[in-house]
């Protein structure tokens, strides 16, 4: 049957074959091929496409049971589980040897083996060293490894780097302190203190070869943040269970990525003698009010393991539970959430890369372009429309059946992309295709169907395996396919060389990567003996598929803990580890890779599951780097780990087009900043559903202040893109223009972040570190240091209630729109006035902003006159700085600062670095200024009067149409303007 009959046809009723546990039917012979027909068992439906390109042949469906695993009790679920704390011995140190730079001891087992979960380990290490002056390690892994422990398989360095000794360790500010009664314990003091973060006091060391827990005890109403990746609020309820096991999964709970880290904040009120105590969050106290005087403490705890893992928080205590590995924890002393957010980025996962400046532009993507003529209307459009769009996106309707590294030729044909892009390429604007994760395993029995991207990745033995040596087969989009095994030496050598031969015939300018979890649509190898059947249909319907299939195929069994422990002591089990964690997808097996997978190397993927999304970055960077030699790679991923800010940025996964989404945004964003990966946005307006115009409108304002900014969509739900409603467009044009306005600020801030680990998004109470009132707030956040962002975040709202941090210790802020200076009480709700449309921002005093005047694309805004935007303290004070290069080096070697300084009427800027910037300077406004007399200098030369205008009643000096006295380019030396 030719493919290409079925694929473009506008509405077809399809026949469908079911294939159920290797088992297949159908009303229509088209799809058998081969010899490997199963026999005839299955319903039959009907399937309707809707006219979009993703649509399927008649071909075999996988039933739907194909991705069903067991029923599992998860342990905390399980009324009868065994508590691990209540059954087993813990463990006794012995052969203790310190010194000033940490500990040794043997742990032994301190009375039977209780093999809770799997089967205890007799004898452990322990090692504690004192790292560096912010940094403690404590490492507890067993004596010895071999084949009856396999479990313990060990964080590879060169996989997930260790931190490392530093000569500072000697000014180190946190204790370690261990006793024996009534079985080993450890706490991590804060020694200035005297706080304790962390203690395992009267709790049990328990290490088994699938199962190892912890339990530290937790102040009264703890402030933790982190141990991502989940849709939740920014501070972690005190109830809850964040399961880390990288998972397909959007809905309800979002676990696409592994972080297995977390922030503690505490807060303390000072009497004014010195002593200090612990502060509730509830009630809230204000902040620095009513004679109360706060100071917050932070530290950093991080868990090098990248096994399944459960973090249980319960009101008064974080039980760390993992399913395999060792103990490999870092403590971070802060003590503010900026240093311990750089130190972890800095010692242990790495900087965020530095962003081309073209990926701060605007990005449009959707599920259901179907050919470069409609790409090339939506990108005019745009441009009717005038909203600036930077970069236009296509899913996986470009590919030739969904394969990796191929279009389709008759919808999305090379000779066509080659003109489109370059004229894309021409009007300074981008292309990103998506690259799924799943490489299709082609149909043997059918010549035609060769897929020379499998065949080359085979050939060089890139692909996972099973644990008898075959080739694990899964399924994603295009039928059966295999997965490539990013530990074998010849996967990423492979990857890199399909990138690059694929971009001469598409000239693309950065990657998605999707679907990284690993996910597959089946359990196991469910195409082992079913390939000559490629290629298949998922098994289920495709967004905008109607059909009536029913999948009439039971489940199979109930497992409870109790009966899998048992089973657990024989052998390791790690399809279906005797501890169950509290897994969306319930059985591990279900919707993803299974653990059972093995690598060429012999591991299998139980261990290094969580890692999958984060190696397919690293290739994926390695790749674009060969594509674009000495250019900063652009990538966007799924499943992230512990440091792939280093290679790429995030987007929040399949999200839906409701409000409460758009909230989770901000707390999702902001959790990344902690983890190091500071580009981030969501698929604005929603992705599953339909969207609506106010919604939309919201949505687009709110992510222009979000570092990635991209508008994506279902197949089938409803257009989305901003000009479809005028009210979004018009919402889309205000927002837009800010945030253009305000690329060199953004730029600026990613560059430190880059240098430093400095974050981009940041909550309120990282900025305003004193206020306890701030501790949960996540309907607001900060842009960088200056920047006040408060959303609406519901329906039918004309005004938003927000508060406005600092004010208690003198902080002042300008409404960005009206440059007045807000009329705000210190921590209480401000009613802001916020018609559709309108979104509020507020500059905190003490900036300096630096702008250039917004074009239609980012490079159009690098040619513009800059300005600068200030705002002054109320001692009408206020720095600021900008960072310039060329905008896409990897490594630039003529770089610009500029540090801007206002004292006494002065703004000096001072400028250093070679990069030639010819753009001149603009405006200047600067709001705050208490009276001024017209007499404004630059450089001592008087500014000519009708360039300025003041306003005396509003504190607003403007400075316009400098251009002509900054002519050779504002950044061509270092200046001085005064004006008072
Ligand atoms: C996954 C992605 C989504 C994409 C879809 C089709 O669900 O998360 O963004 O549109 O696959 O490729």
């Amino acid at each position: 049957m030719a493919r290409s009959g079925f694929i473009r046809a506008a509405s077809i009723l399809f026949p469908l074959l079911i294939l159920v546990n290797g088992q297949t039917t159908s009303n229509s012979a088209d799809g058998l091929n081969g010899s490997a027909q199963p026999t005839a068992l299955a319903t039959v439906g009907t399937v309707s496409i809707d006219g979009t390109h993703t649509a399927f042949r008649p071909i075999f469906t996988i039933p739907a049971s194909a991705d069903e695993g067991a029923t599992l009790l998860p342990n905390i679920e399980d009324p009868q589980a065994v508590n691990a704390q209540d059954v087993c011995p813990g463990y006794k140190a012995s052969q203790v040897k310190d010194d000033e730079r940490g500990l040794t001891a043997v742990l032994t087992l301190a009375g039977a083996a209780c093999n809770a979960y799997g089967t205890d380990i007799e004898v452990l290490n322990l090692k504690v060293e004192y790292q560096a002056a912010n940094r403690l390690a404590i490492s507890i892994s067993p004596a010895f490894i071999d084949s009856s422990n396999y479990s313990h398989y060990i964080v590879p360095e060169d996989l997930v780097p260790r931190p490392t000794l530093e000569s500072s360790y000697t000014d180190i500010d946190l204790d370690f302190n261990w006793d024996n009664e009534p079985t080993f314990w450890f706490s991590v003091t804060r020694h200035s203190t005297g706080d304790v973060l962390f203690t395992t006091e009267n709790q049990k060391l328990v290490f088994e070869n699938q199962f190892v827990e912890f339990v530290s005890s937790l102040p009264d109403d703890y402030n933790l943040y982190g141990l991502g990746e989940r849709i939740h609020s920014l501070r972690l309820n005190h109830n809850l269970t964040a399961t880390i096991y990288a998972a397909d999964a959007g809905d309800p709970i979002d676990v696409y990525g592994s972080h297995p880290f977390y922030l503690d904040t505490r807060y303390f009120e000072t009497d004014g003698h010195g002593k200090q105590k612990l502060v509730k969050n509830s009630p809230l106290p204000r902040g620095n009010s009513g004679g109360s005087k706060y100071e917050s403490y932070s530290h950093g705890v991080y868990l090098r393991n990248m096994h399944g893992q459960e973090v249980r928080l319960q009101p008064d205590s974080v039980t760390w539970r993992t399913i395999g590995g060792s103990i490999d924890l870092f403590f971070f002393d802060g003590p503010s959430q900026r240093e311990v957010t750089k130190q972890y980025q800095l010692a242990a996962v790495g900087l965020p890369a530095l962003q081309s400046y073209w990926g701060f532009g605007y990005h449009q993507c959707r599920w259901g372009y179907r050919n470069w003529t409609e790409l090339r209307q939506v990108v005019d459009t745009f441009k009717a429309f005038d909203i600036p769009l930077e970069t236009i996106w296509t899913d996986i309707d470009y590919m030739d059946q969904y394969r990796d590294f191929t279009v389709d030729p008759v919808t999305f044909p090379v000779s066509e992309a080659q003109a489109f892009l370059e004229q894309l390429h021409a009007d300074g604007q981008h292309y990103i295709p998506i690259v799924d994760s799943a490489i299709y395993i082609p149909n043997p029995t059918n010549s035609s169907d060769a897929y020379a991207t499998y065949t080359r990745g085979n050939e060089s033995g890139a692909f996972l395996l099973n644990p008898d040596g075959s080739q694990y087969i899964g399924a994603v989009w295009p039928g059966y396919t295999v997965f490539p095994d990013w530990l074998s030496k010849y996967s990423i050598p492979w990857w890199v060389n399909e990138m690059v031969t694929w971009h001469k015939d598409i000239p693309f300018d950065g990657i998605w990567i999707d679907m990284s979890e690993v996910s597959s649509f089946c359990v196991g190898s469910c195409g082992t003996g079913n390939i000559t059947l490629n290629p298949v249909h998922p098994p289920f319907s495709l967004p905008g598929e109607v059909g009536n299939i029913i999948y009439d195929y039971p489940e199979g069994f109930n497992i409870t803990n109790a009966t899998d422990a048992a089973s657990a002591l024989a052998a390791s089990n790690v399809n279906h580890p005797p501890y169950v964690i509290n897994h969306v997808q319930g059985d591990l097996t279900v919707h993803a890779v299974s653990p059972n997978a093995t690598h060429h190397n012999g591991v299998q993927e139980y261990d290094v599951h969580n890692l999958w999304g984060h190696q397919i970055l690293n290739a994926t960077y390695q790749a674009l780097l060969s594509v674009f030699p000495g250019k900063r790679p652009f990538i966007i991923g799924r499943s992230t780990f512990a440091g792939s800010g280093k290679w790429s940025g995030h987007w929040g996964g399949d999200n839906t087009s409701k409000w409460y989404y758009m909230y989770f945004s901000i707390p999702q964003a902001l959790s990344f900043s902690l983890f190091g990966i500071p580009m981030f946005g969501v698929d604005t307006c929603g992705f599953n559903g339909n969207s609506d115009y106010e919604l939309c409108s919201r949505w687009m304002q709110l992510s222009a202040f979000f570092p990635f900014y991209r508008n994506h969509n279902t197949l089938s739900a409803n257009s989305q893109e901003p000009y479809i409603w005028e009210s979004v467009a018009r919402a889309s044009r205000t927002a837009m223009n800010i945030r253009y306005s305000l690329l060199p600020y953004i730029y600026t801030l990613f560059y430190q972040a880059h240098t430093t680990g400095s974050t981009v998004m940041r909550a309120l109470a990282w900025e305003f570190p004193n206020e306890p009132l701030l501790a949960g707030v996540d309907t607001q956040f900060m842009l960088g240091p200056s920047l006040l962002i408060t959303p609406v975040l519901e329906p039918g709202a004309d005004t938003v209630n927000g508060i406005f941090p600092g004010i208690i210790d003198g902080e002042v802020w300008y409404d960005w729109y009206t440059q007045e200076k807000v009329q705000a009480q210190a921590g209480v709700n401000t009613t802001i006035n916020a018609p559709l449309g309108h979104i509020p921002v507020f500059i905190r005093s003490g900036s300096v902003l630096p702008q250039q005047e917004p074009g239609y694309t980012t490079a159009e805004s690098r040619k513009n006159p800059w300005g600068l935007l200030v705002a002054l303290s109320e001692d009408g004070d206020a720095t600021g700085s900008l960072y310039v290069d060329d905008g896409e080096s990897l490594e630039p070697t003529d770089t610009l600062t500029v540090a801007f300084t206002v004292m006494n009427g002065k703004l000096k800027a001072d400028v250093n670095g070679n990069y030639k910037d010819t753009n001149s300077l603009g405006n200047v406004t600067i709001m705050g200024v208490d009276g001024c007399d017209g007499n404004v200098k630059l450089n001592g030369e008087k500014i000519d009067d009708s360039k300025v205008d003041c306003d005396e009643g509003t504190g607003v000096l403007k400075l316009t149409g400098l251009n002509d006295v900054t002519k050779s380019g504002a950044w061509i030396a270092s200046w001085t303007l005064s004006w008072a």
